[in-house]
């Protein structure tokens, strides 16, 4: 049930860093929990490096902390230009594979559809999909963020899904990089919606992990691990210090 199983802190490191760096970040990680091997019992790890650093920093990772990547392709292999398939993340021995980040979806207007094929390609090479969900700051004034996220959950996670090959993400799309994290009250209210759908749609979606994403820093963190129905954090810019990654992790009690 969620209430033992650990909290999963992930990084994801976007578009920053150099090979140097991120083989840095990693051999730092490493360290730190050396030094408090007891957030290796209270969390599970994960990193998500950009895709030409993924090897880098899996020969410098430390034991108990994931790799995972930012994305993959939507089909298996052939003349896809630029795309990266399962199987190359499966080559660099990923373990998750982030999905859906709303940074795709405005960028590149990466689908709900598209999502739901990418992870059924992930469950087929037993990577762990982390499927990104979120609303806008409109879609939240509105006050439809429900609605929003509700229709998400119901077509970018496949019917496969279990609490073994997924982790959901709840990301309010108003709340990343902005140092505006969304309240205690508001992330208790969607996760808990979050929860209800889950279960609704899966057979496993009580035990689905779910975290929280968004402005997630070490002064925030306890407060947030500690809300209900949150298993842990997607965290974006304080990732990319080893000593602010960890501390949030200490938040986790
Ligand atoms: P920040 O932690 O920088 O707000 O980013 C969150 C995020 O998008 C993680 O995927």
């Amino acid at each position: 049930m969620t209430k033992t199983r650990k909290k999963l802190i992930a990084g994801n490191w976007k578009m920053n860093g150099t090979l140097a760096s991120a083989a840095g970040l990693a051999v730092a990680l490493g360290e730190g929990l050396e030094k408090e091997p007891a957030l290796l019992e209270a969390c599970d790890f994960a990193v998500c490096p950009p895709f030409v650093h993924l090897l880098a920093v899996r020969q410098q990772l430390p034991v108990g902390v994931a790799l995972g990547a930012q994305d993959c392709a939507l089909n298996r292999e052939g003349a896809y230009t630029g795309d990266i398939s399962v199987n190359m993340l499966v080559d660099v021995e990923c373990d998750y594979v982030i999905l859906g980040h709303s940074e795709r979806r405005q960028y590149h207007g990466e689908t709900d559809g598209q999502v739901a094929a990418k992870a059924a390609l992930c469950y087929e090479k037993n990577l762990t999909a982390i499927i990104c969900v979120g609303e806008t700051e409109v879609q939240r004034a509105e006050g439809c963020q429900e609605e929003v996220v509700g229709e998400q959950l119901a077509r970018a996670v496949p019917p496969t899904a279990t609490a073994g090959n997924t982790v959901i993400a709840y990301e309010p799309v108003w709340a990343i990089g902005t140092g505006k994290t969304a309240s205690p009250e508001d992330v208790k209210a969607m996760h808990s919606f979050i929860r209800r759908h889950l279960k609704e749609q899966l057979a496993e979606g009580g035990n689905m992990r779910i975290l929280y994403g968004g402005s997630v820093k070490p002064d925030n963190a306890e407060v947030l691990m500690s809300t209900e129905n949150v298993d842990g954090a997607l965290v974006g810019g304080a990732s990319l210090k080893a000593d602010q990654f960890l501390a949030i992790a200490r938040g986790v009690k």
